[in-house]
C-alpha cells in the first residue's frame, strides 16, 4: 500500500473514504466528518456530536456514585439542604424512572449556567481546596444516567434559568462547532419537576417516613427560596438497579457514609423525602447512626488509639513539597460489643462490611474498603478502623481520577503510611487476637473453668459458707437466670449460661475499664463474682502473660483442643485465679457484714490498684 502511489484513497479530497459507523451513530456527526474529510476544512478539537455520546460511558461505578457528583456540586455551592428523588412509574420490566437532585445552594447566574454546561466548564477549575476541580462531573454524571438532562437554577424567586443537554439533539447537529443555547427564563418549574417535589414518592412505601419539602397545597415558589438548582434526568436509561427501592436503599447507605462529615456539620440530605443520618465506619462521630443502637444497649463508641499527622510528598521526588495527611486508628470496643446479638452487629452496626480503611479528600469520602497492603486480610480487620484524611494537593499521590471513583495510592504514599501507622495497627491486631483467643477458650467450655470448679468443690471445707438469705433462696431460679444473662459468654446460649452459673459458686468474668481497680468482688445469690479488669496493667503484666503460658502449653492448634484439656490445667494461672477468687470471697463476705467494712475494703482495693498501677508502669 505504502508504495502504491496510485491508490484512489490518496487523492487530496479523500472522496472515497468510507466511515464504518454503526446505523445508530449520530447522523449529524457523520455529515460533519464526511464534509471535513472531503473539504479538508478546519477540524474542531472535539467532535461534539460523537464525544457527547462517548462521554456517557465515562465509567461511574454505579448510579449512586454518579449522583454524588451533583451532591458534591451542591455542597460546594453552599447548600444546607439537598434532596434526591427517584420517581418510578410503570410495571416491573418496563419501569420508567426519573431522577432529580434539588439543592438550596447559591444557584447559577445565566452565564455561569451556560459555562457550567460546557465540558471543561468549571468555576473551580483545578482548585484543590473544594470538592470539584475537573469541570466534568455535572455533565458526565448526568449523561451516564440519561441521554437528556435538564438544568434549572435561580438566584431570585420566580426567575428560573433552564438549559438542557440532549445527546440526540446534539448528535443531529450539522455544524462543525456545536454551541450551547442561551438559558431560557421561566417563572416557575415545569409541572413534571414540580410534581416530583410536591408529591410523595412510591418508595419508601411507608409514607410517614417521607417528609416533603412542600406538598401540592403549599407554595413551591416560597420553599425554593432565593437560590438553588435542580438537575432533572427524565426517563433514565442507564441505572445500576431496576427498582426504585433498591436505588433508594443503595444511595442512602452510600451517601450516609460518603457525606458523613457534611451531615455531621448540619447538611440536611434527603433521598425520596427521607432524611439520611450519617453512618460513620469508625464509630466515633457523635451524631452518627450507630449511637442510637449503642444507647439502646447501653454500650460505648470505638476508641481512638492514635491520630497522626504525616507529611507526604506531592510528587515522588526528593525535593518535592509535602502536604499533611491525618491518619486516625480506631479500635472497636470488642470487649463490650462481642456479646451484642449478631443482628445488631451485622444489620444495625454493619461491622462486618469490610470497611476497614476509609479515605477522605477534603472531608468527602472517596474510598471505604479493606486495603490489604496497609492492614491484613484476616477477619480481625472487622474490629479496627483506619481513617485517612488528605487534602486536594495530594490528588496525584492518592491517584484520584476525574470521575472520583476511588483512589489508587502511589507506592511511596503507601510506604509513608505503613511506616507511620504500621506498628500501631499491629499492636491493635494483637490485642484483638488475644481477646478473641480468650473468648474462644472460655466459650468452648460453657462450663466452669478449672479455678471456678476448684473453688466450688473446696467450699464445703471453708469455715464460713456462702449462705443465701431466705428471700434469695425463694427466688433463686429466676434470679440466677437473670444473673446468667449478664454473665453470658460469647457462643453460650442463655440456658448454657444458666447451667454454668447454677453449677458454680464462683464466677470469673473480664471487664475492660480504665478507671476500675484491677479486680472487683461481688456476691450475688450465693455466688462470688470476680471481675478481672483487662485495662489494668495487672492484667497485661501478670495475668495475661501467665494465661498465655497456659494457652501455649495446651498446644498451637487451638481448634482441636478439647475444652476438657483446658480445664484440666493446674498451673500458676489457676493458682493466681484462686488467690483472687479467695480474696473476692473474703472481701464480698466482710462487705456484707457492715457498711464500714465495705467502705474500708473498697478504699483498700482502689488504692492498692492505683499503687500497683504506678509501680508496674512508672
Ligand atoms: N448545584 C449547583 N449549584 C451551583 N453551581 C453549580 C451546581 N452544580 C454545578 N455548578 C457549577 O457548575 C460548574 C461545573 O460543575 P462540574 O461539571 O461538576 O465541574 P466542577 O465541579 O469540577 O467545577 C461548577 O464549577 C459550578 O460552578
Ligand atoms: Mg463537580
Amino acid at each position: 500500500m505504502l508504495n502504491d502511489t496510485n491508490t484512489p484513497n490518496n487523492t487530496p479530497n479523500g472522496g472515497d473514504l468510507e466511515l464504518s459507523w454503526s446505523e445508530d451513530a449520530p447522523k449529524g456527526g457523520k455529515i460533519v466528518l464526511n464534509r471535513i474529510l472531503k473539504d479538508g476544512a478546519n477540524v474542531p478539537l472535539f467532535f461534539a456530536q460523537t464525544l457527547v455520546s462517548s462521554l456517557r460511558d465515562q465509567g461511574y461505578n454505579d448510579t449512586t456514585s454518579a449522583l454524588c457528583e451533583h451532591v458534591d456540586n451542591s455542597v460546594q455551592a453552599g447548600a444546607s439542604e439537598i434532596r434526591i428523588y427517584f420517581k418510578q412509574m410503570g410495571k416491573p420490566g418496563a419501569y420508567k424512572t426519573d431522577v432529580a437532585v434539588l439543592d438550596n445552594g447559591q444557584g447559577m447566574a445565566p452565564n455561569v449556567l451556560k459555562v457550567a454546561m460546557a465540558f471543561g466548564g468549571s468555576m473551580n477549575f483545578n482548585n484543590r481546596s473544594g470538592i470539584g476541580r475537573f469541570g466534568m462531573g455535572m455533565k458526565t454524571a448526568a449523561l451516564s444516567m440519561s441521554p437528556l438532562v435538564e438544568f434549572y437554577s435561580w438566584q431570585e424567586p420566580k426567575a428560573i434559568y433552564n438549559i438542557a443537554l440532549d445527546v440526540e439533539a446534539i448528535g443531529r447537529e450539522r455544524t462543525n462547532n456545536v454551541m450551547l443555547p442561551d438559558p431560557e427564563l421561566l417563572d416557575k418549574l415545569p409541572d413534571d419537576v414540580a410534581d416530583i417535589i410536591q408529591k410523595p414518592m412510591s418508595v419508601p412505601r411507608d409514607r410517614s417516613q417521607q417528609t416533603l419539602l412542600v406538598d401540592t397545597n403549599g407554595d413551591l415558589c416560597e420553599v425554593l427560596g432565593h437560590s438553588g438548582t435542580v438537575i432533572y434526568m427524565p426517563n433514565c436509561d442507564r441505572l445500576s438497579f431496576a427498582k426504585a427501592n433498591t436505588l433508594v436503599d443503595h444511595a442512602t447507605k452510600e451517601m450516609a457514609r460518603v457525606y458523613r462529615r457534611a451531615i455531621g456539620e448540619g447538611l440536611r440530605l434527603f433521598i425520596n423525602n427521607r432524611q439520611v443520618t450519617a453512618f460513620d465506619p469508625t464509630y466515633s462521630m457523635a451524631s452518627a447512626r450507630h449511637r442510637q443502637y449503642l444507647e439502646e444497649v447501653g454500650t460505648k463508641d470505638s476508641k481512638l488509639i492514635t491520630a497522626k499527622l504525616l507529611d507526604i510528598p506531592i510528587h515522588d521526588s526528593k525535593d518535592s513539597e509535602t502536604a499533611q495527611v491525618k491518619i486516625s486508628l480506631y479500635k472497636l470496643p470488642i470487649e463490650d460489643w462481642h456479646h451484642l446479638p449478631q443482628k445488631t452487629l451485622r444489620n444495625d452496626l454493619h461491622i462486618f462490611n469490610g470497611q476497614t480503611v476509609s479515605i477522605l479528600r477534603n472531608g468527602r469520602e472517596l474510598f471505604a474498603d479493606r486495603m490489604a497492603e496497609l492492614t491484613t486480610r484476616h477477619s480481625i480487620t472487622h474490629w479496627f478502623r483506619v481513617q485517612i484524611d488528605f487534602p486536594g494537593e495530594l490528588d496525584e499521590a492518592f491517584g484520584v481520577a476525574a470521575n472520583k471513583q476511588g483512589v489508587r495510592l502511589k507506592g511511596y504514599v503507601k510506604d509513608v503510611i505503613k511506616e507511620g501507622i504500621g506498628e500501631d495497627i499491629s499492636t491493635v491486631i494483637n490485642e484483638i487476637r488475644r481477646f478473641q483467643s480468650e473468648q474462644r477458650i472460655s466459650a468452648k467450655a460453657a462450663k466452669p473453668s478449672t479455678s471456678e470448679s476448684k473453688a466450688t468443690s473446696a467450699d464445703p471445707h471453708q469455715a464460713r459458707t456462702l449462705s443465701l438469705t431466705l428471700e434469695e433462696e425463694e427466688q433463686i431460679e429466676g434470679n440466677l437466670r437473670t444473673l446468667a444473662v449478664s454473665l453470658k459468654r460469647p457462643n453460650e446460649t442463655d440456658d448454657e449460661a444458666f447451667e454454668r452459673v447454677k453449677a458454680s459458686r464462683y464466677i470469673i468474668q473480664y471487664v475492660h475499664d480504665e478507671y476500675w481497680p484491677f479486680y472487683r468482688a461481688e456476691r450475688r445469690y450465693g455466688r462470688v463474682i470476680l471481675s478481672i479488669n483487662t485495662a489494668h496493667p495487672f492484667y497485661s503484666e501478670l495475668y495475661d502473660p501467665l494465661r498465655k503460658l497456659d494457652v501455649l502449653d495446651i498446644t498451637g492448634d487451638e481448634e482441636n483442643n478439647s475444652a476438657k484439656h483446658v480445664r484440666d490445667q493446674t498451673g500458676p494461672l489457676v493458682a493466681l485465679e484462686l488467690m483472687l477468687v479467695s480474696l473476692a470471697r473474703t472481701q464480698a463476705g466482710l462487705s456484707l457484714e457492715n457498711e464500714d467494712a465495705l467502705l474500708t475494703l473498697e478504699t483498700l482495693q482502689r488504692e492498692w490498684s492505683e499503687s500497683l498501677r504506678i509501680q508496674l508502669t512508672a
